[in-house]
């Protein structure tokens, strides 16, 4: 095997995640399903998911990288034998690329319209600008200009590329979202907007609970870039030192600081235009917003700056989707990185490039496979910590975790009974309607507790732990 890349500094490890973590999903999406899902009650539960959900999930994710100390297929394999460690680590392969060839058509919209903010070429006619530009040849050279600099990256490896990147492109993005959030509060006009966004609504929290539950925990695992094999890779190239618990509460801190800022020049600035914040989809970041830099003094300056700071935001998290099945190749099968960096390009060329030319093929990917794949990503990685190596895996958290190690017993039964159990819950509850049952609330939960007793049976009488 060839040497390993590692990280300079555990800073470097931190920003990466961070970079990783965030990305479009905080500022483009964030936003867009709080509006959706009742505002300030979606910005509460969506923080508890973080916490309750989230957090755990993403140690998992980190202490089986530790562990394993490669690529998702190798380190699987070492972890959990060849067979299903294979399936696994490719299952995690393909969930990357499957993100990526969306990301990368969204990534160049990005692109698209940062060039297009200086001289504000969209502001007249915002809705026929992207209608012109969202789907068809145009977006799939701009996915393909996105791809080539998140390629650029990547080649170079971790420390000289990625690590390098990162330590100066998120303190850019902090300061640039925070510059913006101030300039939004001296807008006229915002002040429905705060309200709409900050106001805690604690019966319409009670109300609507279980139906925000689900896109939230969705929201969460997407944004903190959890579950997808992403930050398994990341984590495999830290040291022993490194407090895992530490810097998972440092990345899912920061993360959500980015994800609520972008939040705070979003929404307010909807409610300055008039413009509804539920009106969401794919394009709708750039209509509605782009329409509301069109009529603000300075527009075509602030333009470039929000969208140059969500371009940045998008490469870092680029370039950890695009590490993953180029140190794999690296990793596994010895290819060298520069011509692996190459050929998993090629290959994302084309399947972006399909997305780029199908809104149904991109909203499908972008949804509903993307959703599917991650919470499949998020049982099997629990199956693994909790259920086949709960040692292994307390012992990996308690390394280098200094005053957070007695955690470790709560956090293995978290991963190993309360999560599963509450996965499945939202399964059950999405699953029911389907076969026509009508559970309750109670009924769900149930279900839920007797799957997962099932399920870690079967696991280990299968594996004969
Ligand atoms: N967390 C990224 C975002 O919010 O934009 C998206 C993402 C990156 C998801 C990497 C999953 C992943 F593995």
């Amino acid at each position: 095997m060839a040497d390993r890349d590692t990280w300079v500094s555990s800073l470097g490890f931190v920003l990466a995640s961070v970079g990783s973590a965030a990305g479009l999903g905080n500022v483009w999406r964030f936003p867009w399903l709080t509006a959706e899902n009742g505002g300030s009650a979606f910005l509460v539960v969506y923080l508890l998911v973080v916490v309750g959900v989230g957090v755990p999930g993403l140690l998992a994710e980190f202490v089986l990288g530790r562990r394993g100390r490669q690529t998702p297929i190798g380190a699987f394999r070492s972890l959990i034998g060849s067979k299903w460690g294979s399936a696994l680590g490719a299952f995690n392969v393909v969930t990357t690329l499957a993100i990526l060839s969306f990301y990368s058509v969204v990534g160049g919209w990005i692109l698209r319209y940062t060039l297009a903010s200086p001289t504000g070429a969209y502001f007249a006619q915002p809705q026929q600008y992207f209608g012109a530009m969202g789907f068809g040849p145009a977006a799939v050279g701009f996915h393909l200009a996105f791809l080539g600099i998140v390629a650029g990256i990547v080649f170079f490896g971790v420390d000289r590329g990625i690590e390098r990147v990162s330590k100066v492109m998120l303190p850019a993005i902090a300061v640039l979202l925070v510059g913006l959030a101030a300039w939004t509060a001296t807008q006229p006009g915002t002040a429905a907007g705060y309200e709409y966004y900050l106001r805690f609504d604690a019966g319409y929290l009670a109300a609507n609970l279980p139906s925000v539950l689900g896109p939230a925990a969705g929201q969460a695992l997407f944004a903190l870039s959890a579950v997808a094999g992403t930050l398994l890779t990341y984590a495999s190239y830290i040291d022993d030192d490194t407090s895992l618990p530490r810097d998972t509460l440092a990345i899912a801190i920061s993360n959500t600081f980015v994800g609520v800022l972008a939040g705070l020049v979003v929404i307010p600035l909807l409610f300055s235009q008039g413009v509804d914040p539920g009106g969401g989809g794919p394009g709708a970041l750039f209509v509605a917003l782009a329409g509301a830099f069109g009529s603000l003094p300075g527009g075509p300056v602030v333009a470039t700056a929000f969208f140059g700071t969500v371009l940045l935001a998008a490469v870092t998290s680029g370039i950890s989707l695009l590490e993953v099945p180029v140190a794999t190749l690296v990793d596994t099968y010895g290819v060298p990185r520069r011509r692996a960096t190459l050929l998993v390009s090629l290959l994302l060329a084309v399947t972006g490039g399909a997305l780029a030319l199908s809104n149904g093929a991109f909203q499908f990917v972008s949804g509903t496979l993307a959703d599917l794949l991650l919470s499949i990503g998020l049982l099997a990685f629990l199956a693994v910590a909790g259920w086949l190596l709960p040692t292994d895996s307390v012992a990996e958290f308690r390394t280098g975790a200094g005053r957070f190690a007695p955690l470790a017993g709560s956090w293995i039964a978290i991963v190993g009974w309360v999560l599963p159990t509450v996965v499945l819950f939202s399964l059950t509850s999405s699953v029911a309607p389907l076969v026509g049952a009508t559970l309750g609330l109670g009924g769900r939960a149930l279900v839920a507790v007797a799957v997962t007793l099932a399920c870690r049976l079967t696991v280990a009488v299968v594996s004969g732990r």
